[in-house]
């Protein structure tokens, strides 16, 4: 399966699939293309340090969201992507990316959804007072951090946790379970039913 990864910063949830792949535990794939939104994004560097396809696409050159999509769409399409992920990418996607990539583009979120969607989940976890929060891996669809869920992973909140010591918590298992979602897929065994996620585990 061809893989393309989106990203806005750091890439740390794309360095994990990449290692992955590498290492044979998402077996026939490869990260064809990854995508940036920004020229500076430490994960775009790691792309190119390793020679895959990648690019800059640059929001300022385009009046419409759409009309963004839209290049990154035919750059997808050029590439023959089965999967999009989406891994620390901090812009909305349009309805006609969602609509071309149906059912194949998933993303990570440092929360447990539904619960703290949104910018900085780490912290409105912290603010509300949880004592569990943790991550999700889900399919992406036209409403913000809100589809079909993939894989979750609980993660305990201590007394006296700053946004950062639970940032680093959660992230600890991003790295595990996107991974995961992303084998699960690319071994066919995601099914979608009333937009619930079922797992073959046979
Ligand atoms: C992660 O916390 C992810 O859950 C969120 O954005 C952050 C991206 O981190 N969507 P990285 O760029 O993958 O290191």
């Amino acid at each position: 399966k061809n893989i393309a990864v989106l990203l806005s910063g750091r890439g740390s949830n794309f360095k994990a699939i990449y290692s992955s792949i590498e290492a044979g535990y998402i077996a026939d794939a490869r990260i064809t293309t990854v995508v940036s939104n920004k020229a500076e994004a430490p994960g775009l560097q790691f792309a190119k340090d390793r020679g895959l396809n990648s690019y800059f696409v640059n929001p300022s050159e385009y009046g419409s969201r759409t009309a963004y999509d839209t290049v990154i769409i035919d750059i997808l399409k050029s590439r023959k992507t089965d999967l999009v992920c989406l891994a620390g990418y901090m812009k909305l996607l349009s309805a006609k990316f969602v609509d071309t990539f149906k059912n194949r583009i998933m993303n990570i979120h440092p929360s447990l959804l539904p619960s703290f969607p949104g910018l900085n989940a780490q912290k409105q976890a912290l603010d509300y007072g949880v004592k569990i929060s943790g991550c999700t891996v889900h399919f992406v669809d036209k409403e913000l951090d809100h589809g079909p869920i993939i894989l979750q992973k609980a993660v305990e909140i201590k007394e006296n946790d700053t946004v950062n010591d639970l940032s680093e918590r959660i992230l600890k298992e991003e790295h595990k379970i996107y991974p995961e979602a992303v084998r699960l897929f690319v071994e066919n065994r995601l099914t979608l039913h009333n937009r619930k996620v079922n797992i073959d585990y046979s």
